[in-house]
């Protein structure tokens, strides 16, 4: 079911000093940045490996200190914050997990990082991990291109995003 890690998601309080840890320690890239305001988080997702088998580090730093972030932050402080693995389809995926016990947090698909799908469940039911599930789009450049320009992307007509918008 899982085909790979596709990212580590890591609280931080400064995104800026956060990115600036990982490029100067690790060399690493920033290939794409957002604002999810649903989820209360600004982000950059940092490239590890490229295609096919892509691995990011996913920096979060919260909007407001009552958001999921922020009171993570205030009760654990900086550190690992959850861990996204590659999935077919996440529908699919949810159906047999639920099905096994564990409880979802999103019962459905939601719009995750560079387009993705995505969905969490529960770290109660998981050893205390709070685990995403990520059905990435195909082809990583397409989504940096979808969340950069997306109304040509979207009625460009070369390729649509495959989550609900
Ligand atoms: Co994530």
């Amino acid at each position: 079911m899982l085909s790979r890690i596709d990212h580590v998601g890591i609280a931080c309080r400064s995104l800026e000093a956060a990115i600036e840890r990982y490029e100067d320690v690790f060399g690493l890239t920033v290939v794409s940045r957002e604002t999810n305001t649903g989820q209360g988080v600004r982000e950059a997702m940092l490239v590890v490996s490229g295609a096919p088998a892509a691995s990011y580090v996913q920096l979060l730093e919260p909007l407001s200190p009552d958001s999921p972030v922020g009171r993570f932050l205030e009760r654990r402080g900086e550190g690992m914050h959850h861990i996204g693995y590659a999935v077919e389809s996440v529908t699919e995926a949810l159906a047999t997990i639920g099905e096994r016990g564990v409880r979802l947090i999103d019962s459905r698909p939601r719009h995750g990082s560079m387009g993705a799908s995505i969905a969490f469940l529960h770290p109660g039911d998981l050893g205390g991990v709070l685990t995403e599930l990520v059905q990435p789009v195909p082809n990583a450049l397409n989504a940096v291109f979808a969340q950069r320009l997306p109304g040509l992307y979207k009625f460009g007509g070369a390729f649509r995003l495959p989550f609900r918008q």
